[in-house]
């Protein structure tokens, strides 16, 4: 794995927007996997911004994010695609049918799942993957004990994991118990991963990743067999990697 240190947040966003911008000037029709949380919240608003300047189109990009909440459609204030809507999507020139969420709506979850999995293989695979990381080494919602072979599914949320979240919702009884979430095989199929770990918050999640061995106790471990991984880190993420 590729490590780059940065000062702080502002750095980690700009040098990200920087490698995605550069990735989507060299091909057009590149496909993107993206990420909620607030971690990319600031590589979304580089995004905007040098979108605005003129630097970068979307016009012929796909992106496919990683999760989204079961029982949310897009326009609940706290479904993913709200977020991706809020600070990306509506902002920039990608056309709104090259934007895929899976639906925690659909009738039938599990087609959803495949169907899913089938758009991304159909767009002929995803070229660059921005990542977050969870506390306890999720990625995408691949909480601890996710097969490393499982393709997008149905999830069950940790308690850390909505507790987590609890925050952006008016209580914890409204946070949603299930998710639907590419699987780590499917994160793993990508060209081209791009890791953001940003604040003290995520130092030891940091450590485990970097010192520990890979195990599916901690699914973001998988990233050491992966040929094209970057993480970028802010000093704080990584103070304590001796
Ligand atoms: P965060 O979430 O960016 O809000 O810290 C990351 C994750 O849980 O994957």
């Amino acid at each position: 794995m590729n490590i780059i240190t940065v000062k702080d947040y502002q750095e980690m966003s700009e040098h990200a927007g920087k490698l995605l911008i550069e990735k989507v000037n060299s091909k057009r029709k590149t496909v993107l996997g993206l990420a909620t949380g607030s971690t990319p919240e600031g590589l979304y608003a580089y995004l905007v911004k040098k979108y605005k300047e003129g630097n970068v189109s979307f016009a012929d990009v796909q992106t496919f994010n990683l999760d989204e909440y079961v029982g949310l459609d897009g326009d609940d204030p706290n479904s993913y695609m709200h977020y991706m809507k809020h600070h990306l999507f509506n902002h920039i020139d990608l056309p709104a049918q090259n934007a895929h969420l899976p639906s925690g709506t659909a009738e039938d979850l599990e087609e959803e799942c495949n169907a899913y999995e089938k758009k991304i293989e159909d767009a002929g695979k995803i070229d660059l993957q921005v990542l977050g990381i969870g506390l306890n080494g999720h990625i995408g919602f691949n909480e601890p004990g996710t097969s490393f072979k499982s393709r997008t599914h149905i999830v069950e949320l940790d308690a850390s994991t909505r507790q987590a979240n609890a925050r952006f919702f008016d209580s914890m009884e409204e946070v949603p118990t299930q998710a639907l979430t590419m699987g780590i095989a499917s994160i793993m199929n990508s060209r081209e991963i791009m890791l953001l770990v940003s604040g003290e918050g995520k130092a030891e999640t940091l450590v485990k990743l970097l010192e520990g061995r890979v195990t599916e106790d901690f699914p973001a471990s998988i990233l050491h067999e992966h040929p094209n991984v970057t993480i970028i880190a802010d000093e704080a993420a990584y103070s304590k990697i001796k």
